[in-house]
């Protein structure tokens, strides 16, 4: 029985964003934070506390905190690979702070290393005092781990590497584990088989998929995770996104399009397509390109045909009047 309920937790102000080289301001990712709670978001991933040497477009973290004008019941998280980014987190406001932070690990040793400059088991280690230092703050703990489809730097990565590094997040008392397809390769019974492993040592409400689409599997890989059980997505509004350690790895799946399917599916996740229309139509504004998401560009280029045909209208009436 799939779930009756999914929570799609929103990653385009942080994944989607974090590989545009172009500049996009704080107070434009504000707004579309803004425009995607207003849609109905619970859960988004707002920004990253890592090095503004290594991602440039997250070194205006504290401004984004610090701008958002927080809806009741949305949770708010950020990225900390390392204490340093869980300090500058922490030393906001408290009504700034996020309310769960992100660890990510990766499932093979080069892509760890490429991405944040250490082995797995280094990376661990690094996570250890974040995760102490979280849960004493009262913040939850989510964890990604990279690459768990396969590798741009190693290839085929198995189940069994996925699980190794799934039980050294849960041996440190990391809150929630996220299988992530960095690089979109995955497909759906080599999903389930990885998703087997992560339930084995957490609860199917602690454990989600993050599937970005390069390959066009994302909706397949969601739609076997459902049949598990599994009720937790992440996704990019507009399928904005990439990694910027992962070369031509695309977007998350769209938010648009997973929201689609599951709305077709009768599953419930109190979000308004419309609003997230307004905020795919809003970033796609300010990056000058249309939307990646199917959905996404489907309903925008509807919109523009039913704004062009209230335009006849109005104006073979105004010719009727005259
Ligand atoms: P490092 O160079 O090994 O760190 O980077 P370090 O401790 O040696 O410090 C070097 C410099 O960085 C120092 O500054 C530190 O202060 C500074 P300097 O003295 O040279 O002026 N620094 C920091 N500054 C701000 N915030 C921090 C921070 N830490 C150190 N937190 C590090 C190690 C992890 C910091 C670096 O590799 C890094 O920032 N990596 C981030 C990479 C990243 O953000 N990747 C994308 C996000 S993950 C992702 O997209 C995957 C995901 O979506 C799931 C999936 O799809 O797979 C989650
Ligand atoms: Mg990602």
């Amino acid at each position: 029985m799939i779930p009756k309920q999914v929570s799609l937790v929103e990653v385009g102000p942080r994944d989607g964003l974090q590989n545009e080289s172009q500049p996009v301001s704080a107070q434009q990712k504000v707004e579309l934070i803004h425009l995607l709670q207003a849609a109905g978001l619970r859960e988004i991933e707002a920004t990253s506390f890592v090095s503004p040497k290594w991602v440039p477009q997250m070194a205006d973290n504290a401004q984004v905190m610090s701008g958002i004008q927080r809806h009741e019941g949305v949770r708010y998280s950020v990225l900390t690979p390392n204490m340093k980014g869980l300090e500058a987190a922490l030393a906001l406001p408290l009504g700034q702070r996020p309310h769960e932070i992100v660890v990510f690990a990766a499932a093979t040793e080069a892509f760890s290393q490429r991405n944040i400059n250490c082995s797995i088991e280094v990376s661990i280690e690094r996570f250890r005092p974040v995760v102490v230092a979280a849960h004493e703050a009262g913040i939850k703990v989510r964890s990604a781990v990279s690459c768990a489809m396969g590798c741009p730097y190693q290839g085929e990565v198995s189940a069994d590497e996925v699980e190794r590094v799934v039980m050294l997040l849960k041996s440190i008392r990391v809150d929630h584990v996220g299988i992530a397809d960095t690089i979109g390769v995955g497909t759906p019974v080599k999903v389930q088989a990885a998703m087997e492993r992560a339930l084995k040592h957490y609860p199917i409400g602690e454990v989600s998929g993050h599937f970005h689409d390069t390959y066009g599997q994302a909706l397949a890989n969601i739609y076997a995770c459902l049949q598990m059980g599994i009720h937790i997505f992440d996704a990019s509004v507009a399928g904005l996104g990439g990694c910027p350690y992962a070369k031509g790895a695309t977007g998350n799946v769209g938010t648009e399009d997973a929201l689609f399917m599951l709305n077709g599916l009768g599953i419930d996740t109190g979000i308004d397509m419309s609003k997230l229309i307004d905020a795919a139509a809003y970033i796609s504004m300010v990056l000058g390109r249309k939307p990646v998401s199917r959905t996404g560009s489907a309903l925008l280029a509807k919109r523009e045909q039913q704004r062009d045909q209230q335009r006849d209208q109005q104006r073979a009436q105004s010719v009727v009047h005259a």
